[in-house]
């Protein structure tokens, strides 16, 4: 028998991570996205990136539509636009400075919050119980650098020490 869902919650949360919001555009070129943990670097060769949107979420039908978005891997101190983009907010972007991703069909690119973003196009979509799973291919992206938000035991916290942003190729 499977465990129960506070097993499952236990479990999870013993596992601290770092934090992205997904990112794109619905038909109507707004703005949607969520804050996330499930991220997967999946494949080097070909570059590929999977991410699992509840299907309760408000961002998910834009994805499926758009079928691009952008992982924008989060800094220390953007806890609160985090918890902005876990809730419900009618236009989490409000206030928050974005540039579109050409190779993601528009989708937003937090370059300000990020340490690194990656622009995807869906290649693949598979269910995954009570959450749809989303392949990218990674059509650009840039590691900027900088300290890492992360998520331990429901809590968010700055990565305890600076290290520099290892030197890359090919970063557009
Ligand atoms: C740290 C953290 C990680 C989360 N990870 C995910 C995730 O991987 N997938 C998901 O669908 N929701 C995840 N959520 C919940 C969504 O952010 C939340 O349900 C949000 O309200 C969805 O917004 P939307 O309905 O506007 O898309 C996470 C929340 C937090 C705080």
């Amino acid at each position: 028998m499977p465990v129960s869902r506070e097993l499952f919650r236990a479990i999870s949360s013993s596992f601290p991570t770092g934090v992205v919001i997904i990112a794109t555009l619905d038909d109507h070129g707004q703005p949607k996205g969520l804050t996330s943990q499930a991220y997967v670097g999946l494949s080097t060769e070909p570059p590929l990136m999977l991410v699992s949107i509840d299907r309760a979420s408000r961002t998910l039908p834009a994805l499926q539509r758009r079928r691009a978005f952008v992982i924008n891997f989060l800094k220390a101190g953007a806890e609160d636009v985090a918890t902005l983009f876990a809730s419900k907010a009618d236009d989490k972007f409000k206030d928050v400075s974005w540039d579109p991703s050409p190779e993601a069909g528009g989708a937003p690119i937090l370059r300000g919050l990020s340490l690194a973003y990656a622009a995807c196009r869906v290649t693949e979509i598979y269910d995954g119980g009570d959450h749809v799973m989303f392949i990218g291919s990674v059509e650009a992206g840039e590691a900027l650098g900088g300290t890492p938000l992360m998520y331990y035991k429901r809590a968010y916290a700055a990565w305890p020490e600076e290290r520099p942003a290892p030197p890359v190729e090919g970063t557009s």
